[in-house]
């Protein structure tokens, strides 16, 4: 048998996510590049000062079968030309793997695209949980005017796919015009197998 693990105690702010945190990710906008339509806009925002866009907060949780993992998303406010700050997106690495998202403060969407392009989104408040089933990538979006807070948990076995998004990208993107929340076609994507 196993040697036994010791079950932890994990405080969460509902504002600023786990407070004590074994590791701390952070997505600046050097690393979205190529992820939004505009790329001058990101070109200028590199330019003054290559602001963070994101935030990860974990918890050491094994990542085997049996364990669920655990961490909390921030989402900064912010655009990119008309895009809304977002996370790069990914599918699980083990597609067969569900994830659920629990929104603790702000509001955004989690946008899921199917590989084979079929697309929905969640709008996701204080209290909304969003269940992604298995097969469906991910990307969630900040259209608020401050920070969109939530909590993920995933089977400890899903690991993370980011080359499928990187290549394709997402077929919509969330715009804002006219001061609301708009979802696009996008321009740049190239479905997996056109
Ligand atoms: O596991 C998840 O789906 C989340 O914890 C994300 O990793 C997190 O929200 C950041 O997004 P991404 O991994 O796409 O950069
Ligand atoms: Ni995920």
């Amino acid at each position: 048998m196993k040697e036994l693990m010791e079950p932890i105690r994990t405080l969460v702010d509902f504002r600023r996510g786990v407070v004590n945190p074994d590791r701390v990710i952070e997505r600046k906008t050097s690393d979205m590049q190529g992820m939004y339509v505009d790329e001058l806009a990101l070109k200028k925002l590199l330019s003054q000062g290559n602001p963070f866009i994101y935030q990860i907060r974990e918890v050491n949780i094994p990542q085997e079968t049996g364990h669920i993992i655990y961490s909390t998303t921030i989402i900064y406010p912010g655009k990119v030309g008309q895009e809304y700050f977002m996370t790069k997106g990914h599918f699980h690495a083990k597609e067969g793997t569900a994830e659920i998202y629990f929104c603790l403060e702000g509001e955004g969407y989690l946008l899921m695209q199917t590989r084979q392009g079929r697309v929905s989104a969640i709008h996701m408040k204080p209290g909304v949980l969003g269940y992604i089933p298995p097969y469906w990538g991910h990307r969630t979006i900040n259209t608020g005017n401050k920070e969109f807070v939530f909590l993920t948990l995933f089977p400890g076995d899903a690991g993370h796919n980011y080359q499928i998004i990187q290549k394709c990208g997402f077929a919509k993107i969330m715009v804002e015009e006219d001061g609301r929340a708009v979802l696009k076609d996008n321009p740049k994507y190239t479905p997996l197998n056109g």
